[in-house]
């Protein structure tokens, strides 16, 4: 098997899973980062990220000595062994940066052009230069030109790696996607992945890029459709889960991405859903679909608190004035300790406003004692942790799930219930058991569920 050499700029999900992933299918990975600190507890192999697998795939290549980390993009771009080939150079530069979204939600790109910068000057002739992140359509011939290098390609690569499930996905992928106008650089880059034997899509670059957001649009639209269609079901005393199970038999509907929750968020999909409307602004094209996609999804934020609303007082406009709620949650997701974007939090600052009082707990973020550098948490944006749930629980007027930790289906709800002042679970992510809830004395409140409203 041939192997590359490969330089991977920034350690964040994207970057570091894609270096350990592809020193793992045997290429010679350099890996970059700005941050001295993170450079250096990488190489003690300490991984700040809470992602399956991917510590002991970072040991292990570092181990195998496929696997290294330097402080700088430059470095990483010159910093491989010669080879005897007269090269310590990189043959492929894979860019893993971040990009924020900027002012008027477009993606900020001040990190991208800093280390094409920092790196002209330095690549190899026949070099390849890939961007893995989602960045706006236009961005690989923007790279190309600051690059100013003929010699040089630049290429579209997607990643598509879902937080919690990175290395999984990375190694397992549906698709990989390559997108460039010159075939050689375009095919260097998909036999870097050959071993896993996806279906490969080579395009050119812009098409490459705008799949990318078209894939995370289609993904919250098809999230959006689901979270109305639930409240449809409250409305009509329809069953979300009997709806969804039914459609996803359709093959070309499926079962993956149906169950409701408080909203989609996290670092990807609201980011992407504004990034593609400006795409669509700029290109004078109003895309009122994806518009209703990002509308349902911030009403979601206020339905929920409705519903506690509704639940605590017995009324849509009841006050939550000083009524203590117990917060189940607020990573944006289960699996992950990440609270960027998190509806969790979105909706803690809606009741926070309302007045409520709150407390939150969250797996995640109770800290590792056995991990100085990973610490409990004791508040996030103004709502004071606890560590244990029962405290979360106690003296609240209702407990709210925000997050689909599956620990949450096994607490003892019966020592909940009795430390609670009234009797009320919101499961914004309709995960608990309602037959446990009511053996508990509790009464649920879900999202679209028959038995549970
Ligand atoms: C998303 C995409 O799923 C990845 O394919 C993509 O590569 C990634 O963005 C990216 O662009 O980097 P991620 O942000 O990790 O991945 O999170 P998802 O698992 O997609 O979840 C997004 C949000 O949807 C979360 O808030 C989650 O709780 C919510 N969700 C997901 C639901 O409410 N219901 C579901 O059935 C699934």
């Amino acid at each position: 098997m041939f192997t590359r050499r490969v330089a991977v700029v920034g350690t964040g999900y994207v970057g570091l899973t894609t270096g350990a992933c592809l020193a793992s299918l045997g290429h010679q990975v350099v890996c970059a980062d700005i941050d001295t600190a993170k450079v250096e507890r990488l190489r003690r192999g300490v991984v700040d990220i809470l992602e399956p697998g991917l510590s002991e795939l970072v040991a292990e290549q570092v181990t195998a000595g496929r696997l290294s980390f330097v402080v700088g993009a430059s470095s990483a771009v010159s910093g491989f062994a010669d080879g005897g080939d007269g090269s310590g150079q990189a043959e492929v530069v894979f860019l893993c940066l971040p990009t924020p979204m900027g002012v008027g939600g477009v993606a900020d790109l001040r990190a991208v052009e800093a280390v094409v910068e920092e790196t002209r000057e330095l690549l190899a002739p026949g070099t390849v230069v890939v961007n893995k992140s989602t960045v706006p359509v236009g961005t690989a011939a923007r790279t190309a030109e600051l690059l100013d290098r003929a010699d040089v390609a630049v290429v579209s690569n997607p990643e598509f790696l879902r937080e919690g499930s990175a290395v999984h996905d990375f190694l397992n992928p549906d698709r990989i996607v390559v997108g460039c106008d010159t075939a050689e650089a375009a095919e260097r880059v998909a036999a870097l992945y050959a071993r896993l034997g996806a279906p490969t899509v080579l395009t050119d670059a812009s098409s490459s890029e705008l799949m990318k957001y078209a894939a995370n649009c289609f993904l919250a639209m098809k999230l959006s459709y689901v979270n109305a269609m639930a409240e449809l079901c409250e409305r009509v005393g329809a069953d979300i889960g009997d709806v969804t199970e039914a459609i996803g038999y359709d093959r070309r509907i499926g079962q993956a991405f149906l169950s409701p929750g408080p909203g989609w968020g996290g670092s990807c999909l609201p980011k992407d859903t504004h990034a593609l409307l400006q795409v669509a602004d700029a290109a004078d094209f109003e895309f009122r679909l994806l518009r209703a996609t990002i509308d349902t999804n911030t009403r979601q934020r206020q339905r929920i608190v409705d519903k506690v609303r509704q639940a605590v007082t017995g009324r849509r406009t009841g006050s939550l004035t000083r009524v203590r709620l117990g917060l189940l949650g607020l990573t944006f997701k289960a699996g992950t300790d990440d609270l960027r974007d998190s509806p969790a939090l979105a909706i803690a600052a809606l009741l926070r406003q309302a007045g409520a009082d709150l407390v939150g707990y969250d797996p995640a973020l109770v800290g590792d004692p056995s991990n100085p550098d990973k610490p409990a948490r004791t508040e996030v944006d103004g709502v004071p942790l606890v560590a244990d749930p029962l405290e979360a629980a106690q003296g609240a007027e209702a407990v709210v799930v925000l997050t689909e930790w599956p620990v949450f289906r096994t607490l003892d709800w019966t020592a909940m219930a009795g430390v609670m002042k009234q009797p009320i679970v919101v499961d914004t992510r309709n995960l608990l058991d309602s037959a446990t809830l009511r053996r508990a004395g509790l009464t649920g409140i879900g999202l679209g569920r028959r038995d549970t409203g």
